[in-house]
């Protein structure tokens, strides 16, 4: 079974079909989603899709993009979604110097308020960063470092940085972006992260893999991807199934309560 650590099932991309598609996840070996927040408005469908699905599960918090969305009441109002058995993550939250969409100094404050929510509620983090590596390296180690726990979601810096947050022990996210041909960094960090430190994730609707790229993504998709990291390392693709499956459940599985 694979476990979709990252979704977007509220997008607007899965208006005419999200019930039918959902539906059919289990019947299709996806065991497990996880659907993060990115918007305010995200944040509430997730918990919405979580309460409708057994198997699906929701993260609280947002995306830096939206941070100046935030108060200290709607703060508050996440600090109490956060105690709620489904929700099994705080993200995703992080910093984005590539859409630049509010100053790096409001996205570092948001960003820091929501990894004091993580760890006052004992969630674990599902990180975003661009074009930001080094301010949210140095932000995680110390502001977070290995409290909860989490993964750098869609992770795009070097296998050298990935081997970093490893080293505090936080997760890496690997999605379709491995699959691309010129992928060439993603492929590496896809050989150099132990297994036990992987998990898989769509992103969807982005990012959709080779050879469906450009297209609209799922979690029907991950089937390529698994096999491409068991095809980069020279493992049987059920063992990466299996494996990523397993650092899921114990790293979200243990905020199920
Ligand atoms: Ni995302």
């Amino acid at each position: 079974m694979i476990f979709d650590t990252h979704t977007h099932y509220d997008d607007e991309a899965f208006e005419e079909d999200r019930d039918v598609l959902l539906a059919g996840m289990e019947a299709a070996g996806i065991g497990k989603i996880l659907n993060v927040g990115a918007s305010l408005e995200g944040v509430r469908a997730s918990q919405e899709l979580a309460g409708k699905y057994p198997f699906l599960y929701a993260a609280a918090g947002v995306h830096p993009d939206h941070v100046g969305d935030l108060d200290d009441d709607r703060m508050q109002w996440m600090y109490g979604l956060c105690a709620g058995e489904k929700t099994v993550a705080v993200g995703e939250i992080g910093l984005d110097y590539y859409w630049d969409k509010e100053s790096h100094e409001i996205q570092k404050k948001w960003f820091a308020a929501q990894l004091a929510m993580a760890r006052e509620t004992g969630l674990p983090v599902s990180i975003h960063s661009r074009d930001a590596a080094q301010d949210t390296f140095d932000m995680m180690k110390s502001e977070h470092a290995g409290t909860t726990g989490g993964v750098i979601h869609c992770f795009s810096s070097s296998a050298q940085m990935a081997l970093e947050y490893v080293k505090l022990g936080y997760y890496i996210g690997i999605g379709g972006v491995v699959t691309f041909k010129n992928a060439r960094v993603m492929k590496e960090v896809a050989a150099a992260v132990p297994l036990e430190r992987i998990l898989l994730e769509t992103d969807c609707p982005y990012l959709a893999p080779t050879p469906h790229r450009g297209r609209r993504n799922s979690s029907l998709y991950l089937p390529l991807v698994v096999e491409e990291i068991a095809r980069i390392r020279g493992i049987a693709p059920q063992e990466v199934e299996d494996t990523t499956y397993e650092n899921a459940v114990k790293l979200f599985g243990c905020a199920v309560r």
